[in-house]
This record gives C-alpha cells, sequence and structure tokens, in this order.
C-alpha cells in the first residue's frame, strides 16, 4: 500500500538523522522544504522532497491525496489526558468562577471525588463511548497518538473498569495509544490515606500488572493529595511490574514531585506550575522529560510553569492537553501550542517540538512517532492553505486541520 502526498506548501517536521527528545537551543528547529511530496508506504514514511528535484513515479498502486497548498506537519502528541471520564464538571466551574479554588473543591469532597462517583454508576460500553468521541474529537483536530490515564475509579474494581476502557480504545482507534495507572489520583472516599496506598500497592498494581493492562504509573504527587515519600512506595511497586513513572509534580506546591520523579526514572514529570527555578537543575542529567499543561493554567487560573527558563537552561520540554473534566476540559493541542507560545513565551519552533517530537518522547514513543523521518509510522495532517508554521498558534481560534492520515490511511473527516 502506497500514499503519494502531492501540492503540499510546506512539508515541516521532518528529520533525516531522527533524535529521541530536543533541548535546548535544538528545541529552536524545525526542519522544512517547500514545495514538496511525501510517499508513504505500508503505514510508514518512505520518503519525502522537493518537486524541484523530481517525485516518485505513479501507478495504479499509488493513491495519491492532494494537499491543496496545505502544509504537512507531524500529528500531536498528547502525552498527558485524562479522557475516560463520565460526564462533565461544568458545576465546579461555576464554583471556581464565584471564588472557590480547585484545592478548596477537592477539600469539599467534590473534583476527582465526583468523577469517581459519577463513573461508578456508568456501565463499561457507555464510559467506551463517551471517550473515543472526545478521540475522535481530538484526532479530527490533529492528534496521532496520546496517553490516556486511569485515576477515576479510585476501588480496584473501577480502575480495571478505566483500564479495560482504554484496552478496548487502543484496538478500536487509528490513532497510537499509551495507557497509564493513576490509582494515587486522589484518596478513596472515606478510607484513610495509608489504607488506600496500601490498597495500591497490594492489591492493585499487581492486577494491573498481571493483566498488562498500563504501560505507565501516576502519582498526583502533590499538597492535599499524595506525598514524595508514598510516591516513592507506589513507584517502586509498579516498578516491579514494569510501569515506568510518568508523575503529575509540583502543580499546587512545590512538593517534591520532581524530585521524586527524577530519583526513580519517571519517563516526564507534568505540570511543573509551582516548580522552583532551583528544581530545573535536578532535571539535568536525566532521562525525563518536564511536561508543561499550560492548559490548565489557563483554566484554573493559576502560574505557569517555567518552561522558558528550563529551555534557556539548556533542556527539553514538553508539553500536552491534561484533556479532563475538572482542570482543563480541552485536548485541543493547537490552543495548547497558542499557549506554549503566549502563556510560556516559547517561540513557535519550540512550542511546536514540544508538542510533537518531545510529546512522544514523553511516552516512550519517539522512534515512531513526533516526526516525519523514513520509517517512522505515518501519522499527520494536512492543513488548509496557512501562510507559516507561526501562524498556527498566531491564530489561536482558526481551526487549521484539513485532512488527517493516520497509520498510512486517509481517515473520513
Ligand atoms: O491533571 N491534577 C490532578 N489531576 C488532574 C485533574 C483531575 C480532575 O480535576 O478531575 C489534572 O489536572
Ligand atoms: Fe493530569
Amino acid at each position: 500500500m502506497k500514499l503519494l502526498v502531492k501540492n503540499i506548501r510546506t512539508l515541516a517536521g521532518i528529520e533525516h538523522a531522527p533524535k529521541l527528545r530536543l533541548q535546548g537551543k535544538e528545541m529552536g528547529i524545525v526542519n522544512t522544504i517547500d514545495d514538496a511530496w511525501l510517499l508513504v508506504e505500508d503505514g510508514r514514511f518512505a520518503a519525502f522532497g522537493a518537486v524541484a528535484d523530481g517525485m516518485p513515479a505513479l501507478d495504479d498502486t499509488v493513491e495519491v491525496v492532494d494537499a491543496e497548498g496545505g502544509m504537512v506537519l507531524p500529528s500531536w502528541c498528547d502525552s498527558h489526558t485524562h479522557i475516560v471520564f463520565a460526564g462533565s464538571r461544568e458545576r465546579e466551574f461555576v464554583d471556581k468562577i464565584n471564588g472557590l479554588s480547585y484545592e478548596e473543591i477537592a477539600r469539599r469532597g467534590g473534583g476527582i471525588l465526583n468523577s469517581a462517583d459519577l463513573l461508578h454508576n456508568t456501565s463499561e460500553d457507555e464510559l467506551f463511548r463517551q471517550a473515543m468521541q472526545r478521540l475522535d474529537e481530538v484526532i479530527r483536530k490533529g492528534t496521532g497518538c496520546i496517553e490516556i490515564k486511569s485515576g477515576y475509579g479510585l476501588s480496584l474494581e473501577d480502575e480495571l473498569k478505566m483500564l479495560r476502557v482504554i484496552k478496548r480504545m487502543k484496538e478500536a482507534s487509528p490513532a497510537k495509544i499509551m495507557s497509564t495507572f493513576l490509582g494515587a489520583h486522589a484518596v478513596a472516599r472515606g478510607m484513610p490515606q495509608e489504607q488506600y496506598v496500601q490498597l495500591i500497592i497490594d492489591e492493585m498494581i499487581p492486577e494491573v500488572g498481571r493483566q498488562r493492562l498500563a504501560d505507565f504509573v501516576d502519582v498526583f504527587c502533590d499538597r492535599g493529595f499524595f506525598t514524595p515519600e508514598e510516591t516513592g512506595r507506589i513507584l517502586e511497586a509498579a516498578a516491579a511490574w514494569g510501569m515506568r513513572p510518568k508523575i503529575h509534580a509540583d502543580e499546587l506546591a512545590s512538593s517534591g514531585g520532581v524530585v521524586v520523579g527524577v530519583k526513580h526514572g519517571a519517563l516526564s514529570v507534568d505540570h511543573l506550575e509551582s516548580m522552583t527555578e532551583e528544581t530545573i537543575e535536578t532535571l539535568r542529567g536525566s532521562e525525563t522529560m518536564p511536561t508543561a499543561l499550560p492548559g490548565t493554567s489557563f483554566f484554573l487560573n493559576m502560574p505557569n510553569a517555567k518552561a522558558r527558563q528550563i529551555i534557556d537552561a539548556g533542556l527539553g520540554v514538553a508539553v500536552a492537553s491534561d484533556y479532563n473534566p475538572g482542570s482543563t476540559p480541552s485536548g485541543d493541542m493547537k490552543f495548547v501550542m497558542s499557549l506554549a507560545c503566549i502563556k510560556l513565551r516559547l517561540l513557535p519552533n519550540e512550542a511546536f517540538n514540544a508538542a510533537t517530537i518531545n510529546g512522544a518522547y514523553a511516552m516512550g514513543q519517539s522512534k515512531d512517532y513526533g516526526s516525519i523521518a523514513k520509517g517512522k509510522v505515518a501519522n499527520f495532517y494536512i492543513t488548509k492553505p496557512i501562510p507559516s508554521l507561526a501562524f498556527i498558534p498566531y491564530a489561536y481560534t482558526t481551526p487549521i486541520v484539513n485532512k488527517v492520515v493516520l497509520g498510512g490511511k486517509l481517515q473520513s473527516m
């Protein structure tokens, strides 16, 4: 199966010598070819080049897709979402406008516990239906590789239910999906904290491990949720089952999440709204990708992660949506790119790399996703005619996606 994309005004995000992640000044570079073509074979990128240098010969085996003068870009890689949830929480949205903070809502038994109650009373099929609808929406917006967490179950049965839904989504969707066990998202209603931590370690992790339902493990390591000490114990238990950490760290307070994450070889530490500048040094020399979620800062009116300083210190940054019902009810990665530029002060090229190749790295998938390189999985989208890459974050509410190709197959929109 071959697919040739012609009439590409600019092919961007290409790599001749692919890197697993980009750091520091490298993040400012996006390689492009103008007036380009792109060839896909058996679901993977096979070749690309400038029309002026000659195009591949066409025969009946080649399906031709007309880019109609649009740009071609690698799909967004959204490395942090919670899109399996039941219903919505706009009542809390109003509470927040009326002055309650995210933490106050959580302390009153709202927030995550609210979603856990709703999820408990929702069937697995209905959860799957709702989550697939959200996934389809973000695919149409250009996302092609996405991580999805559990964490609204908070009991063995309901956490397994969520993870089974994610497994079904992996099988049903053309997007690449990675799954994360986030039993330690909040303490289950009415249970002492230590008893719940022990339940995660003794029962949930072994069962999730036995059933191979999660690629990664996550903990909401923050003030009012789980301590670094509890986080360390949970990460150790999960390591025995091969689940690498990707953790919620330093969102509400500089609470030691980044330090414990790096210590346990986390693939990423995410949020970082309250991370101090001194903590940046903890990340140096590690394999951990600091991941900013600027949609959360926007929606909760919180400080922004110090992504600019992290890049200026020579390190890499990823950005992700955090799509969830409480703190970020949106998975729009184009808007995340805008926020990365406007609020985190990333240049458009840096924001683009943060939302593609570095996002793929934060899911352990940058060997196969995150850029247009020979041999990588052909997940990309074609834009409407737009003047430049910087136009994407600049025109922050203008839809740009025209066609989506996942695994080398043109998707119906
Ligand atoms: O990443 N911070 C913790 N968890 C989610 C929010 C979950 C919720 O409020 O439902 C987040 O922002
Ligand atoms: Fe989150």
